[in-house]
């Protein structure tokens, strides 16, 4: 195959915002995922209604307990109902109490400080204290203790710390929560904090943070997804009921079938963006939900389009204004600033073809309040242009390899582009060394395009590997409570995101096997090509590169994910068995053949003179 390179000639500028994430709570993506909370139902709420489900009854000796969700009591207005427990024959040594197992266990590592806190009360002071333990499951040992002295018989937060000692990191263990006398008390919010990343209270999961944090993301889109539409009108994300303190969020049902704790709420959202310098991209509830429920363009939409612009100033506006002073009262004075708004999501699902008057709707009012801001529209849309349409793409790696000339003659007159949603969905529960080639010949394509392909952003992003934890097969990352990985696809976007220039060049390949593909950008600062070469066939590629305009350096760094085959993959116990390696050549030059390796990605950085 040749590759000609004309240095001298950029055809178009990439995007700076090209490489994103999308993320939406799917596969337990932050309770049980991102979210560092480490106890599952804190608020005895499921799906399908109140719920003991996650919690167990402890007994020692002959102390009985029984739990069960009082309805009629709970430390809020947002969470109105509790878990009472009920204790006989306590004694010391002897003690009743309840167990939480976490989202698929409790991770404890040495030395590790906790902090936690429930709402409690008690019929009478004569139950005494409260002891937390985490216990390893396995051993019984005891891995960390506190307790809290005495409970009041009204509702109130209690705090405490727990520390390990010199444990074998497991994520084998349990929380307990016992008392030693007879007795009535009720519970709720019970939570329990691991370090979080930078220390952020009611914060993010360190690891997980770091891996995104690799990735050099441009943009956050958030918060879906399905997750944004609910199944029902009235299981809609509802921002409102994601802010202030947690005893005043309700949580709420989930279109993935399983409720949502939204401790990781709107705030926390545009604080995660703000942590990894990531653009929020916020997508706004539309008036439409996946089960064909939707309201119709006009007044009926007005709440909804209100619900938005008010959305918007608590995450952009002023102290001085209503919402801005209720961010900053949250904890978040400095505004947020948005470039990109979403209506709605994927629909183009929704049978009554009331879309268009529906965005147009949003559009006007969202136009009119913030100018700057570009508007998205999450499917076509007639009797208005949007500024940009989302496009959304799950294949298989042969479905890319066809179509990597996809926005090749797309009118560059027209709306811009973002893919919100794309990943070639080969492998389970994440992606295999197929799947990353599919997804690198994409990007290809994506990038020799970003004049027109302003944003693009894999999903999903995250997946809990344990039985039970994934609702979409073909996730970018996977994690248990313990440990996490990535997948090859997650290496190919991590490299394709850290390399890449500024404009993009005009480039040639002649190649006969139709599973090679190319993208050649210039990074102008560096003085730098940075050739991509996707090989998805089974034989090595011998390339001649021939580049004009400009002198080459003969040393280049090379970066190369491969695999033998295309079913070889990473996973939670082989987490690192295809990386990206990073080697030298000493031939680069003007014109030099250079072999890509069967079922690889490799990226040349070359430094012109
Ligand atoms: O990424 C999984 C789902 O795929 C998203 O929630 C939805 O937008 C799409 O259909």
């Amino acid at each position: 195959a040749t590759l000609t390179i004309d240095t001298a000639k950029p055809i178009a500028a990439v995007s700076p915002t090209l490489y994103g994430l999308m993320t939406e709570e799917i596969n337990y993506s932050y309770d049980g995922g991102l979210y560092a909370e480490l106890v599952n139902n804190r608020t005895f709420q499921s799906n399908r209604g109140p719920s003991t489900a996650d919690w167990t009854i402890l007994q020692n000796g002959n102390a009985r307990a029984a739990m069960a969700i009082d309805k009629n009591t709970g430390p809020s207005e947002a969470l109105p109902l509790s878990l009472k427990l009920t204790v006989d024959n306590a004694a010391p040594k002897s003690e009743a109490g309840i167990v939480n197992n976490g989202y698929w266990g409790i991770p404890v590592h040495p030395s590790e400080q906790f902090h936690g806190s429930f709402y409690a009360k008690a019929d009478s002071a004569s139950i005494g204290a409260v002891t937390i333990r985490l216990i390893n499951n396995d051993t019984g040992a005891i891995e960390a203790t506190a307790t809290v002295p005495a409970l009041s018989a009204d509702w109130h937060r209690y705090e405490y710390t727990l520390k390990s000692g010199a444990v074998t990191a497991s994520a084998a263990n349990h929380l307990t929560i016992s008392v030693e006398h007879s007795g009535t008390a009720w519970f709720s919010l019970v939570s329990l904090f691991p370090p979080t990343y930078q220390n952020t209270a009611n914060g993010n999961r360190i690891d997980l943070m770091q891996k995104l944090a690799a990735m050099h993301p441009a943009f956050l889109r958030f918060p879906g997804g399905n997750y944004l539409e609910g199944d029902h009108i009235n299981e809609r994300y509802e921002w409102k009921k994601t802010i202030g303190s947690l005893v005043d969020r309700p949580t709420h049902p989930s279109p993935w079938n399983y409720h949502s704790s939204d401790g990781l709420g709107l705030l926390e959202f545009f604080e995660w963006c703000e942590d990894l310098h990531m653009q929020p991209l916020l997508a706004v509830y539309a008036g439409y939900s996946m089960r064909q429920e939707h309201v119709d363009a006009g007044p009926a939409l007005e709440p909804y389009v209100q619900d938005a612009l008010d959305e918007i100033e608590y995450a952009t506006g002023s102290t001085s204004t209503k919402w801005g002073a209720i961010r900053a009262k949250d904890g978040h004075p400095a505004p947020f600033h948005i470039n990109y708004i979403e209506v709605g999501n994927e629909d183009w699902f929704d049978k009554s073809g009331s879309y268009s008057g529906r965005y147009a709707q949003f559009y006007k009012a969202i136009k009119a309040a913030y100018p700057d801001i570009q508007i998205i529209a999450t499917a076509p849309v007639t009797g208005i242009r949007p500024d940009i349409v989302d496009d959304h793409f799950y294949r298989s790696a042969q479905e890319f390899f066809n179509d990597v000339h996809h926005y090749d003659n797309t009118d560059r007159n027209g709306p811009k582009v973002m893919v919100g949603e794309w990943a070639t969905r080969e492998g389970s529960p994440t992606t295999n060394m197929g799947a990353a080639l599919g997804d690198a010949a994409w990007m290809t394509g994506m990038e020799r395009n970003s004049d027109i392909i302003v944003l693009a952003s894999y999903a999903p992003l995250f997946v809990n590997v344990n039985p039970g934890g994934m609702q979409w097969p073909s996730d970018l990352i996977g994690y248990d409570a313990l440990n996490s990985y990535g997948s090859p696809s997650y290496y190919a976007q991590a490299m394709f995101s850290t390399h890449v220039g500024d404009h993009v060049l005009d480039a040639k390949l002649d190649a006969t096997n139709p599973r090679l593909f190319d993208s050649v950008t210039l990074d102008t600062k560096h003085r730098r090509v940075i050739v991509k070469l996707v090989n998805g066939s089974s034989q090595p590629q011998s390339v001649s590169i021939n580049l004009s305009g400009a002198k080459v350096r003969s040393n280049a760094h090379v970066t190369t994910l491969g695999a033998p085959t295309t079913e070889a993959t990473n996973t939670i116990t082989d987490p690192t068995r295809i990386v990206p390696v990073v080697s030298t050549i000493s031939n680069a030059a003007s014109t030099f053949t250079h072999t890509v390796p069967r079922f690889s990605i490799q990226i040349l950085d070359l430094d012109l003179n």
